[in-house]
C-alpha cells in the first residue's frame, strides 16, 4: 500500500480554479495524496494562483514567505505554485522563492503528480497540443447536487485591461462527447445541477456527432440527460450570445433564469478604449431580446470604475446603463493595472477617483440586487437543497435565480430539489416555505 500524505490546496480566484483544483486534487489522489485543512498539516501545499486584479504576485510571495518556516520545520513537505501568477512568472518564482519545489501553469496540471514525485525543482507552463481536461484522469468520487463542469477554456477577445489571453491562451472549446460522458459521469455520482465553465462560455465550438456545436446547441444536447435538473453557464461575452442561446433560454427548462453576462462600462468611449467591441446601446437592445425569450431571467454583470481616461460622464453613462437594465446582481472592481496588457501602458486616474466610483457603483448595484431580491416575495420557485442550514431543521439551497434560500423542512435532504414559496428577504438571503 502507498503511504497517505496530505494535500492543502489554497485556491485564490475565479470558478476556473476552483474546478482546477479539484482536478488537480484527484490527479494527486492516484498518487496516494488526500486533502488536508490546513498547511500545517500537509506533505504537499498547492497555492493555485489568480492573476486578474490586484497585487497578485505580492500576495503568494507573502504566502509562501509564511510556509517557509513550516517547510523548514518538516523538510520533506514539497511547495507548488499553480494557476495564473504561476504562468505569468515562471521561473522568476523559484528565483526569489527557493521554497517553492514546482511551478506549473494551468495548462500543465496533468503533469503536477510526476512534478511532485521529481527529487528536483521544476517548472512547467507549456500549452500541450491536448487539452488539459482530456489528459488528466477522470473523477470518481461522490459528489454533491452541484458541480463545474469546464467546457472552454482561454480567450481571444484581448480586452484592454485583461491577463486571460496571456495566461489562459487561446480559446480552445473541448469536444462534445468528452463533455456529455463527464456530465453523464457526475449525475450518476448524485449532481443535478451542472454549471459549464469557460473564460469565455458562449464562444463555445466544439467537435461533436454531425458537426460543429455552438454553446446554444451543446445546451439543448445536454437537457437531454437524464437526472440532470438545472443547467447554467458562465462566463459570457456579449458579442457572442447568438440567437440560438437566446433562443435556448425560452425554450430549455432545465436552463435556470440567470445570466452573467459582463459589460465593464456603460460609456462608448470607454467600451472602445477596453476593446469590447460592442457599444452600450447593442448591449441593452441585447438584454431586450434575452428578456423577450425569457421574461423572468436575472442579469448579473462585471464592471470596472476607474479604467484609464475615464471622465465624469463616462461614469455617469455607466449607472445609466445600470438604471436601464436593472441588475439582479453585479460584481464591481476598481481598474488595477495588469503588466503586459496594452491598458497598463497608460496612465492611471488617481486612487481617490476610483475609490468614490467604486462606492456610488456599489451602493447602486446593493440598491438593484435587494429590488430584485424583494421582488421574489410571495413567489414560487425552485430550490435545490446544497447542505443543512446553521438551525435545526433548516435546510439552505439555491432557488432557480440563483438566490440562497433557507427553508425549514426537517425532512428535507441535500440534492432534493423542491417548490417553495418565498417568504422574505434577508440582506443576502431569502426564506420561504416548502410547497412540494
Ligand atoms: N482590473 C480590474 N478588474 C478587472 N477584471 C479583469 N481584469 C481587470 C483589471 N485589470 C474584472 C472584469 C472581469 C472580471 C472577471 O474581472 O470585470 O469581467
Ligand atoms: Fe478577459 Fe473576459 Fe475580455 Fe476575455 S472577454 S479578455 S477573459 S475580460
Amino acid at each position: 500500500m502507498t503511504d497517505v500524505k496530505k494535500l492543502f490546496i489554497k485556491t485564490y480566484g475565479c470558478q476556473m480554479n476552483v474546478y482546477d483544483s479539484e482536478r488537480m486534487a484527484e490527479a494527486m489522489g492516484a498518487d496516494g495524496y488526500v486533502l488536508t485543512e490546513t498547511a500545517e498539516d500537509a506533505d504537499m501545499v498547492l497555492l493555485n494562483t489568480c492573476h486578474i486584479r490586484e497585487k497578485a504576485s505580492e500576495k503568494l510571495y507573502s504566502d509562501l514567505g509564511r510556509l517557509k518556516p513550516l517547510k523548514q520545520a518538516k523538510p520533506g513537505m514539497k511547495i507548488g505554485v499553480a494557476g495564473c501568477v504561476a504562468q505569468a512568472e515562471g521561473d522568476e518564482i523559484l528565483r526569489r522563492m527557493p521554497v517553492v519545489d514546482l511551478v506549473v501553469g494551468p495548462q500543465a496540471y496533468h503533469r503536477l503528480p510526476e512534478m511532485a514525485r521529481a527529487g528536483r525543482q521544476t517548472v512547467d507552463t507549456e500549452f500541450p497540443a491536448e487539452m488539459k481536461f482530456d489528459l488528466l484522469p477522470e473523477r470518481k468520487a461522490a459528489r454533491g447536487p452541484t458541480a463545474f463542469l469546464t467546457v472552454q477554456e482561454g480567450c481571444d477577445k484581448f480586452c484592454a485591461f485583461c491577463v486571460v489571453p496571456y495566461t489562459r491562451g487561446a480559446e480552445v472549446s473541448r469536444p462534445v462527447d468528452r463533455i456529455l460522458s463527464e456530465a453523464r459521469d457526475l449525475v450518476a455520482r448524485g449532481v443535478r445541477e451542472l454549471t459549464l465553465l469557460g473564460q469565455n462560455v458562449n464562444a463555445y465550438h466544439g467537435v461533436g456527432p454531425g458537426g460543429d456545436y455552438t454553446l446554444g446547441r451543446l445546451l439543448r444536447e445536454m437537457a437531454g440527460i437524464e437526472g440532470l435538473e438545472r443547467l447554467r453557464y458562465t462566463t459570457s461575452h456579449p458579442n457572442d450570445m447568438d440567437d440560438d442561446l437566446i433562443a435556448a433560454h425560452g425554450d430549455l427548462p432545465q436552463l435556470m433564469p440567470y445570466l452573467h453576462l459582463p459589460v465593464q462600462s456603460g460609456s462608448d468611449r470607454i467600451l472602445k478604449a477596453m476593446n469590447r467591441k460592442h457599444t452600450a446601446e447593442q448591449y441593452l437592445r441585447l438584454i431586450e431580446r434575452i428578456r423577450a425569450a425569457r421574461p423572468d431571467i436575472l442579469l448579473s454583470s462585471d464592471f470596472i470604475v476607474a479604467f484609464p481616461g475615464e471622465t465624469d460622464a463616462d461614469h455617469q453613462a455607466t449607472l445609466d446603463l445600470v438604471r436601464a437594465v436593472g441588475f439582479g446582481a453585479a460584481f464591481t472592481f476598481k481598474y488595477s493595472a495588469r503588466p503586459g496588457t496594452p491598458a497598463a501602458e497608460k496612465p492611471e486616474l488617481p486612487a481617490e477617483v476610483g475609490d468614490a466610483r467604486l462606492y456610488e457603483l456599489q451602493a447602486w448595484i446593493t440598491q438593484q440586487q435587494r429590488a430584485a431580491q424583494e421582488a421574489m416575495v410571495g413567489r414560487e420557485v425552485g430550490v435545490l437543497y446544497e447542505k443543512p442550514g446553521r438551525l435545526p431543521g433548516q435546510m439552505v439551497g439555491k432557488s432557480d435565480h440563483l438566490h440562497a434560500v433557507h427553508v425549514d423542512d426537517p425532512s428535507g435532504k441535500v440534492g432534493e430539489l423542491v417548490r417553495v414559496r418565498i417568504l422574505s428577504s434577508a440582506t443576502n438571503s431569502l426564506a420561504g416555505q416548502r410547497l412540494r
